[in-house]
């Protein structure tokens, strides 16, 4: 009876071992010359204004004129979707973030941080007709779904309500003709966009993910 054995698997010769070396030296010198490429690249195009953390790029609409705005009159604009509402508003006083000459104009999402109402501004002074017994002491978005208020004098910061976190700022620039222009927002990303994350480019994807809370 013959006796079948396998071959045994077949050694590396010198020459191929050579061979592999050499083809893996060239591989990892084409890897680092990329590397340093993408470096060189990202120096000498850096991320374009309004661009978002991981490099989502905000388009620069035009949203109103200086001449349109009268102090405590909110207008309302969609953006950067077209389907999610921002307040734009003069406050009467400089706010943080705000722009023109009395750096006093600031706009905000108005989708509200904690599940998603949206919220209307209230002057000083004025209150909700949710709740006639709150009268602002300056400034606000409320939302009358759970009581969150939020000042737009301060970055809208929570100021009382169950908001987790401030609402998203819109970053504004005005040109020569008055034109007032969105061209960005801050975080954190507007509620429904991996809600909660600081990751602005989220704001640009349709089709809102799933919120945290
Ligand atoms: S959704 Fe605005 S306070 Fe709850």
């Amino acid at each position: 009876m013959s006796k079948t054995t396998k071959d045994p698997q077949p050694e590396l010769k010198p020459r191929s071992r050579r061979g592999f070396l050499k083809f893996a030296m060239a591989l990892s010198s084409l890897l680092a010359v990329g590397g340093i490429v993408a470096v060189l690249k990202s120096i000498t195009n850096p991320a374009p204004p309004g661009a978002g953390a991981t490099g989502g790029v905000f388009p620069r609409v035009k949203v109103a004129q200086l001449s349109d705005l009268q102090v405590g009159q909110p207008i309302v604009f969609n953006y950067p979707l077209d389907d999610e509402p921002n307040i734009l508003v003069k406050l009467g006083v400089k706010a943080v973030g705000g722009i023109g000459a009395d750096e006093d104009i600031v706009a905000f999402s108005s989708i509200c941080q904690h599940l998603g109402c949206i919220y209307g501004f209230q002057t000083t002074g004025s209150s909700p007709a949710c709740n006639t017994s709150y009268k602002a002491d300056r400034p606000v978005g409320y939302c009358c779904c759970h009581g969150s208020v939020y000042d737009f004098t301060n970055a809208a910061n929570v100021i009382s309500g169950p908001s987790p976190r401030p609402q998203p700022q819109v970053k504004l620039e005005t040109d020569n003709s008055g034109n007032i222009y969105a061209v960005g927002m801050s975080p954190p990303t507007i509620f429904g966009h991996q809600t909660g994350s600081n990751d602005v480019s989220a704001d640009l994807q349709g089709g809102n993910s799933v919120p945290v809370g």
